[in-house]
């Protein structure tokens, strides 16, 4: 049951942002990090799922001082049998507020990943646990969070946060605390240079958004000016539109028409999309985030706009939908996943996440997954070393981020590694096209060849 409620819960706290994603005209963020579980690293007892009635998952534990429970986390399905206490591993991702839109994909990513990494024998034969907490959509949500796991929960390690702009506030915490941090969805410049214990599986902007410039002009060659908007309040879109600018006007050698801001907690975009027509733009590159970024799309739309439209990263989810609708239609987004990648690990994600959501894997998704799985070979490898057991949390958290940074990783993405520094060393990229269903509600992400 606790099994059945876990690989639920994902569908049940997406209502809740979708709500305001449709309606709320700023982003809610609480700042507090709530937590939606919770366990201790070495003394503890199976921790319960619980839904509750807003239809987040909730998860509580009982810890016992200085006692050695154990963990009897019977596989179901699998082959294994785990036994031991369970091996946390904190993931910290915007589970509500506007950044919800992709915080959610990645809640089912880790939740998948755990179930498949238990079925596969675990860590070693002990299950791994996932902690999540609840970063919400803002620095302060992450750094609570990235805090309760690190001294509440005792993690080894860190999957998050969600947003480029909490990472350059949190990851420093995990960094001086020692505890390994991989970015499951930052792509600015510079996240790996935060420190020597933040590395991401997210390949940065500069290697994924010139993809989608050259399928625009390979759909449409005829394209000369180009208008460029970004969210001047996200360290991410900055970082973006940077990249874009520079492939527009030095990489394809087309004109770049003054650049327009806004706000990731903007609904109104009226004065940005009246701007933008005024020009005449043959492509309109958009760098925000789901829910503004999905906003700027329809008004654009809705006001005449008819050529192609580029979406950054931050619209990389189908959580785009209920905000653009119908007018999502058409938007061209690079991907750093290909859904359609034949490898067994692949065909087991899609296949859980098509049974879980009744759609296509998105790259959110895929990534997430991918940060749960460099932890648990690497955990692995360290426990088959030394036991984990027999090392202090501290020691444990060191071996980790060192043997993580050395590993290759065959993972949904393809195959993966990192630099010394942290940084994914990725082979292939994709980019998808959304093509909206009559219903004006679903859709899908298509792979352009
Ligand atoms: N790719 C986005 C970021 O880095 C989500 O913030």
């Amino acid at each position: 049951m606790r099994r059945i409620v876990a690989r639920l819960s994902p569908l049940l706290v997406i209502g809740t942002w979708l709500l305001m994603a449709c309606g709320a005209p700023t982003s809610s963020t609480t700042g507090t990090g709530a937590t939606t579980s919770s366990t201790s690293s070495d003394t503890t007892t199976p921790a319960t799922m619980t839904t509750t009635g807003g239809g987040a998952t909730a998860s509580s534990a009982t810890t016992t001082e200085g006692g050695t429970t154990t963990n009897s986390a019977t596989t179901t399905g699998g082959t294994t049998a785990l036994s031991g206490d369970p091996v946390p591993l904190g993931v910290a991702v915007a589970e509500t507020s506007n950044t919800a839109a992709l915080g959610q994909e990645q809640v089912i990513g880790v939740t998948i990943a755990e179930k498949y990494f238990n079925d596969h024998g675990g860590i070693n034969g002990r299950p791994l646990k996932i902690i999540r907490q609840d970063t919400a959509g803002d620095e302060n949500g992450a750094i609570n969070a990235f805090n309760a796991l690190i001294n509440q929960s005792k993690v080894l390690g860190i999957v998050g946060p969600t947003l480029s702009q909490q990472a350059f506030a949190a990851d420093k915490i995990a960094d001086t605390a020692k505890v390994p941090v991989v970015g499951p969805s930052n792509t600015a410049k510079g996240i790996p240079q935060i420190g020597p214990y933040v590395a991401r599986v997210s390949a940065p902007v500069a290697v994924v958004a010139p993809n989608a410039v050259k399928a625009a002009l390979k759909q449409n060659p005829q394209i000369k000016k180009v208008a460029v908007l970004f969210a001047q309040n996200d360290a991410f879109s900055k970082s973006e539109t940077g990249t874009f600018q520079q492939t527009i006007t030095k990489t394809a050698g087309l004109q770049l028409l003054p650049v327009q801001t806004f706000q990731t907690t903007d609904t109104d975009f009226t004065s940005q999309a009246t701007s933008v027509l005024n020009q005449n733009p043959d492509l309109v590159i958009i760098s925000g985030l789901a829910v503004d970024g999905g906003n700027l799309v329809k008004q654009l739309r809705e006001l005449g706009y008819k050529g192609l439209i580029i979406g950054g990263n931050g619209f990389n989810t189908p959580n785009i939908y209920p905000v653009c609708k119908a007018q999502c239609d058409g938007l061209l987004i690079a991907q750093a996943y290909s859904y359609e990648l034949v490898t067994p690990v692949n065909t087991d994600f899609r296949k859980s996440y098509q049974d879980l959501q009744k759609r296509e894997p998105g790259q959110l998704a895929a990534q997430a997954f991918a940060g749960v799985q460099v932890f648990v070979e690497a955990m692995r490898e360290v426990d088959k070393a030394t036991p984990l057991k027999g090392l202090s949390v501290e020691a444990a958290r060191t071996a980790i981020n060192d043997q993580l940074l050395k590993g290759k990783y065959q993972t949904p993405l393809g195959p993966i590694s990192f630099t010394p520094e942290g940084e994914v060393i990725q082979n292939d990229f994709y980019v998808a096209q959304v093509k909206m269903n009559a219903d004006g509600a679903t859709g899908k992400f298509v792979l352009l060849k």
